[in-house]
């Protein structure tokens, strides 16, 4: 192919940035020609299509967010749509598209392939609920800011004797509760996929203040509770001083970590190359370090389920 397009799709997540700015580079140093679409499908809708350079992407492998812009499209959904979609690529010899974005941006990537396009897709998700790889863009960055929080929070937490619980994003998946949870040393990760005893938890954290303990952290993924009415019960409950922090959209922005540039990087160009060797409906992901390709499809339809070993260890380590 001499002639490809890039956008992203969905909620944003640190990193994108520089999957684009890898794809953007591999293209042009293979000379081929390479657009930005702005907003997501949105943008390839309703024709914001660009063509971008080397220098277009200069000054970007360290910014969060994504300078293409992204948007939720529920009209790609319409077939319609999805056909304006093909043709205003099509009318500028665009020959194959790249699309970075979570379970849902890849679906619709995968719709795309069916008209003809030769698409492929880098999963970018702070979540990490990708099926087929071990890692999404961003998820390790939104990681190292729940870390942070939880760390900064342990701090206060102590010195007030208190109990803080701390509601993390993820949706259905508890990926990254679980993970931070583990890495900024919980005492409790309540997530979707592991099952807790409220009652339980409140006696064992009397007891263990009653036995000299000075603080207690409780990760809540937003797919398990809501941490405010949670708080309000294990205040209750314990009668232990309790506050509640809700981390908000602070996990999807900020500067991607090392891990997530060079992932980001190493899928955007693997992703171009792929395109550019005739691939279509594929994914770009890693398993264990390694860059695998899976089908579209199987990325798009199955649903990845947290690894039971994370939980385990969660509450030994607790
Ligand atoms: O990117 C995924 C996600 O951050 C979820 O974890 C969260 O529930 C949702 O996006 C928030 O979406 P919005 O930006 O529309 O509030």
């Amino acid at each position: 192919l001499k002639n490809i397009a890039i956008l992203t799709s969905g909620n944003d997540c640190p990193g994108m940035n520089a999957a684009i700015r890898a794809v953007v580079r591999t293209a042009r140093h293979d000379g081929v020609k390479i657009w930005g679409v702005r907003n997501g499908y949105k943008g390839l809708i309703r024709d914001q299509i660009e063509e971008l350079s080397t220098r277009s992407v200069g000054d970007m492998i360290q910014r969060g967010g994504t300078f293409l812009g992204t948007a939720r499209c529920p009209e790609f959904m319409e077939a319609e749509k999805r056909q304006l979609a093909l043709e205003n690529l099509q009318k500028r010899g665009i020959e194959g598209l790249i699309v970075i974005g979570g379970a849902g941006s890849l679906a619709g990537a995968w719709e795309l392939s069916k008209l003809g396009m030769n698409v492929v897709g880098i999963p970018g998700t702070i979540e990490n609920d990708v099926w087929g790889t071990d890692y999404t863009i961003g998820s390790d960055t939104a990681a190292n800011t729940v870390v942070d929080a939880i760390n900064k929070l342990r701090d206060t937490a102590c010195a007030h004797r208190r109990i803080i619980l701390i509601e993390v994003m993820g949706k259905t998946s508890g990926w990254l509760a679980m993970t931070t949870g583990i890495a900024g040393g919980a005492e409790y990760v309540l997530a979707p996929e592991a099952k807790y005893n409220l009652d339980r938890m409140c006696a064992e954290i009397r007891e263990s203040y009653e036995a000299g303990k000075r603080y207690s952290i409780i990760v809540v993924s937003e797919g398990a509770a809501s941490a405010v009415e949670l708080g309000k019960q294990v205040g209750e409950k314990t009668e232990i001083d309790t506050r509640v922090t809700v981390l908000g959209h602070i996990q999807r922005g900020g500067s991607p970590t090392v891990q997530d540039r060079i992932n980001a990087s190493l899928l955007g160009e693997k992703a171009t190359l792929g395109l550019l060797n005739g691939e279509s409906g594929i994914m770009y992901g890693l398993d264990t370090g390694t860059v695998v390709e899976i089908p579209l499809e199987e990325a798009a339809t199955n649903t990845k389920t947290l690894d039971p070993e994370f939980i385990r260890l969660s509450k030994v380590l607790a």
